[in-house]
């Protein structure tokens, strides 16, 4: 059973998109749910091994090597929804708010984006440790990187100005072999389809 079925809460909402934009897809756990859903996926990561992984687990989603500090190789409006699960917390405040400015461009007006990230709390998993580069933000040597971010929710009241939150909660997920306190949020591009 999957501990984490976290997109299903979120399946009525995708069901009105017709592509769907995965950020550091990783090995493609959420992509084979996305895929298997049958929605046309994008899924992008920077490490070519995760890509690999991805192409295994879900055959029938487009993979592209993309690194989340340079702008996003898309149109605007490209995509209903955006998915970004557990990698907008490797960066800097700059290029963290860069990545979200690149994704409210590649989304359609009233388009969904879905996004986790590392809270404030999430002691199991290195809040508050390593050498503070900015707040909130530490020089760790991880598995996925060499920095991380760990958000309160101020930090995400200013990341998302001007979005419309559909929900917002702080959770303990069961991702990985220890327990992680992450926020989940759902926004909406501002904007009417014109
Ligand atoms: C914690 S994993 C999350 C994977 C998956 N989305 C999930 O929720 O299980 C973080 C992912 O972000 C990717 N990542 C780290 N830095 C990145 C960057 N600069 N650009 C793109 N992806 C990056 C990693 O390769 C890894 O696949």
């Amino acid at each position: 059973m999957d501990k984490d079925p976290w997109l299903e809460r979120w399946l009525p909402q995708l069901r009105k998109v017709a592509h769907v934009l995965e950020l550091g897809c990783d090995t493609g756990r959420d992509t084979a749910w996305l895929a298997g859903h049958g929605f046309s996926v994008v899924a992008t990561d920077i490490s070519t091994e995760a890509l690999a992984a991805c192409a295994t687990a879900a055959p029938s989603a487009e993979r592209l090597h993309h690194d989340l500090r340079d702008p996003l190789p898309f149109a605007d409006s490209s995509f209903g929804a955006v998915i970004a699960s557990l990698c907008l917390h490797y960066f800097d405040w700059a290029t963290t708010v860069a990545a979200v400015s690149e994704i409210r461009r590649c989304l359609e007006p009233s388009g969904l984006l879905l996004c986790r990230v590392n809270s404030e709390r999430d002691y199991l998993h290195g809040a508050g440790q390593g050498e503070e580069i900015e707040p909130g933000f530490y020089r760790q040597h991880g598995h996925y990187a060499d920095t991380k971010r760990f958000f309160s929710a101020v930090d995400l009241d200013r990341l998302f100005e001007g979005w419309r939150e559909v929900s917002r909660k702080e959770l303990t997920i069961e991702r990985y072999v220890k327990p992680k306190v992450a926020w989940e949020l759902a926004l909406v591009k501002p904007g009417d389809p014109p």
